[in-house]
């Protein structure tokens, strides 16, 4: 199969190509590529890369595709906080565009990587896809929508397969610092404390990053009577965040490394849920297997542990590198905004 992978430079866009290199598949990249080449480096020659804009997507990313998995846009609350309008164009309206334009060409599978903070606001209770959800954010709220109008798409000519992600933990070439885990981690080596805002006790629903790709490629190649249309959880395990600081310390005292768990106010956005995979292990056999404590001894073998400065750099932090490149960009009239200024590039 080639497989077109939007966001396929990003965090688990990163991953999922090289599991899919690892079945034989063929990909191609379709990415903006805010975050550079450089986390594609190890499969630039296994690769295609178009570089360009998920809103306005050129023939050429269509040309010999027999699926879409797709993952570009704003992939957090406070991106998406900061500019809701083209956190709307891009995760709304473009992944409806997409699938349409999918199923004009005739390629009919459709990953899509929604969120579990959809479930977010519903209270007390392990969600499964009946719940129902009414999303409060501008991150969660346009994931929702995107669900609807790739649902609305869906025949026998499109069959597009939903997946709820939960927070995603784990080692990426393209590495996100401000998911809870990988945080924590950065967190106990870069300051030797961990911030547990509001005491730590919302309840999150977490994954491997690993375990995320592996759901898309078993729902690319799953016959369609089992996911086409289908909304699915993906998910290894429902946490407290204290839960996970606890983890993180415990790995990183084997090590000897201490790291202190410090009280801090609650956020802004207070995001606590959770939900259940058993869905996606009754439909077609997979449960998330890669635990925390696994993940945690990964990261640590991977990360620059003696120089942990390295990780206060902002490109770990997609709202600090946005904002960072927003402000390089006004600094530097006439060019247009970051969220505008690699459209219509190829
Ligand atoms: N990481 C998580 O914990 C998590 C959890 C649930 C859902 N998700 C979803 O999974 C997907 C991937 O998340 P991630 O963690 O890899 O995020 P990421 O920010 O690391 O990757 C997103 C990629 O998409 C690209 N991109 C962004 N906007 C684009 C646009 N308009 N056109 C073309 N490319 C664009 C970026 O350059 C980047 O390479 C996102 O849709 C996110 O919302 C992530």
């Amino acid at each position: 199969m080639k497989v077109l992978v939007t966001g396929g430079a990003g965090y688990i866009g990163v991953v999922l190509c090289e599991r899919l290199l690892k079945s034989g598949h063929n990909v191609r990249i379709l990415d903006r590529l805010y975050w550079g080449r450089a986390p594609l480096k190890h499969l630039a020659d296994q690769v295609e890369l178009v570089q360009a804009d998920v809103r306005d997507v050129p023939d050429a990313a269509f040309a010999d595709i027999d699926a879409v998995a797709h993952l570009a846009g704003l992939s957090n609350d406070p991106t998406a906080e900061y500019n809701p309008t083209a956190n709307w164009e891009m995760n709304a309206i473009a992944t409806e565009s997409l699938a349409l334009e999918c199923k004009r060409r005739g390629i009919r599978r459709f990953t899509f990587g929604s969120s579990a903070s959809i479930y977010d606001g519903l209270g007390e209770g392990v969600f499964d896809e009946n719940a129902p959800v009414d999303p409060r954010g501008a991150y969660s709220r346009s994931k929702h929508e995107a669900e609807a109008r790739l649902l609305r798409a869906a025949g026998p000519d499109f069959e597009p397969v939903i997946l709820r992600q939960g927070t995603v933990y784990g080692f990426s070439t393209r590495l996100r610092l401000d998911l809870v885990v990988n945080t924590f981690i950065k967190d106990a080596l870069l300051r030797g404390a961990l911030y547990l805002h509001g005491g730590g006790w919302m309840w999150r629903p977490l994954v491997d990053i690993n375990d995320v790709a592996e759901a898309h490629v078993r729902c690319l190649e799953a016959p369609a009577d089992a996911v086409a249309g289908q909304i699915f959880n993906v998910v290894h395990d429902n946490f407290q965040i204290r839960q996970l600081a606890m983890l993180v310390t415990g790995s990183l005292s084997i090590m000897g490394r201490q790291a202190s768990l410090e009280t801090a106010p609650v956020p802004a956005i207070n995001r606590d849920y959770r939900c259940t995979n058993r869905k996606l292990t009754e439909r077609i056999g997979f449960t998330p297997s890669v635990t925390v404590l696994e993940s945690i001894e990964k990261l640590l073998s991977s990360l620059p542990v003696s120089e942990p400065t390295l990780l206060a750099h902002p490109r770990y932090y997609n709202i600090a590198w946005m904002t960072l490149l927003d402000e390089i960009v006004e600094e530097h009239s006439p060019f247009t905004s970051v969220w505008e200024s690699t459209r219509r590039t190829t």
